[in-house]
């Protein structure tokens, strides 16, 4: 039951730090740089030349989110839309290898991308044992968030996230022939990760936020790499469950189009990584600003000027700058959770929507 939750998505919200802390627990070893995870042990992607990630909606922008990890670990990766892939799969390749990701197991669009995949080998990152995925796919990884009751996916999305960085480094390992240069940091980054969740699920400022920006017309959101995968994710929980209209743009592209859109009514939600491409980004708040947009600026204390740059900031603990996403993804579930809540909407049932798509 929800217990003493209003909402099983705040429960779930709530619930990250420990499901991430499944998710990661026995499976690295810091000190070494190591990662070990069952059935795939050293050499295990020994002869894989490139990844396809197929997904659909949430389980997608894991997906996005992974491609940054492995294209940053010199394993050339890309995210498919299942359907998409279905649709038109790439050319058969010797040494492709494809990761269905699935929180249910069960969605209809996946199922039928691994279907069509002319792929050497295909597995799933999946929540759930016995699923059909697991039988649809050559290897079973699990994703050990734990059941997850309220339809818009939450920490399912962490321990995704979580699940394959693990991943990343493992494949990195066979394909490259050498743990990442700072695999030791991050993977020690990934083992504080449950506690740095906990500080931003204890915060109250994502529900100022949501407050101060109750009455806006639409609600944008931006950044790259790992922070593009993320503000895709924060506009797909924010029109869920508000039902206003919200949207996410990788940084750059908004002066191609979408900073047309941009007014004293459209709230920009900025996430940064806490990394060199942070200076960009700042640019970009700084061009949202002077239409009038006000910027709510989602970082560590490792991005600099943002007093300056943002109208407000939702802090996240410094760590690694790959995981900063994971901390920001959490704030702007808070963020549309709390919005939801204000306007009465339907949160763990929202209109039209459900919990598994297997049509
Ligand atoms: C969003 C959401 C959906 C699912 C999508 C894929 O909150 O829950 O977008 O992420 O339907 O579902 P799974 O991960 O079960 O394949």
């Amino acid at each position: 039951g929800k217990g003493e939750y209003e909402h099983y998505m705040l429960k779930e919200i709530s619930e990250q730090p420990t499901a991430l802390g499944r998710s990661v627990s026995g499976r690295t070893d810091s000190a070494r740089g190591e990662v070990t995870l069952d059935g795939f042990p050293p050499g295990a992607f020994d002869g894989i030349e490139r990844v396809h990630l197929v997904a659909m909606g949430t389980s997608y922008h894991a997906a996005m989110y992974t491609e940054s990890l492995l294209a940053r670990r010199g394993v050339p990766a890309r995210a498919y839309m299942s359907s998409e892939y279905a649709g038109s799969p790439p050319p058969e390749e010797d040494g492709t290898l494809v990761i269905a990701i699935s929180q249910s197991g069960e969605t209809a669009d996946t199922i039928a991308a691994v279907r069509a995949a002319r792929a050497e080998r295909t597995m799933v990152a999946t929540n759930v044992v016995g699923s059909s995925l697991t039988r649809e796919c050559d290897d079973t990884l699990l994703v050990r968030a734990g059941p997850e009751i309220g339809v818009a996916a939450t920490k399912s999305f962490s321990s995704q996230v979580a699940t394959l960085s693990l991943l990343s480094e493992r494949i990195r390992r066979d394909v490259i022939g050498e743990p990442s240069p700072d695999a030791e940091e991050f993977l020690s980054a990934l083992t504080d990760l449950p506690d740095h969740v906990r500080q931003v699920v204890e915060s109250d400022a994502a529900e100022r936020v949501a407050d101060a920006f109750a009455d806006s017309e639409s609600y944008f959101f931006i950044g790259r790499g790992p922070g593009h995968a993320v503000a895709l994710e924060g506009a797909l929980k924010f029109k869920e469950i508000t039902y206003e209209h919200a949207e996410g743009f990788t940084a750059a592209e908004l002066k191609h189009g979408p900073l047309a859109l941009v007014t004293e009514e459209t709230p920009v939600f900025a996430v940064f990584n806490g990394g060199a491409d942070d200076t960009e980004t700042l640019g970009n708040a700084t061009e949202i600003r002077a239409r009038g947009g006000p910027v709510v600026a989602v970082a560590s204390g490792e991005t600099p000027d943002l007093e300056e740059t943002a109208d407000r900031v939702l802090s996240v603990p410094s760590t690694h700058p790959e995981l900063v996403g994971v901390l920001a993804n959490v704030q702007l579930q808070l963020v549309a959770y709390h919005a939801a809540k204000r306007r009465g909407r339907s949160i763990d049932k929202p209109r039209n929507l459900a919990k598994s798509v297997t049509v």
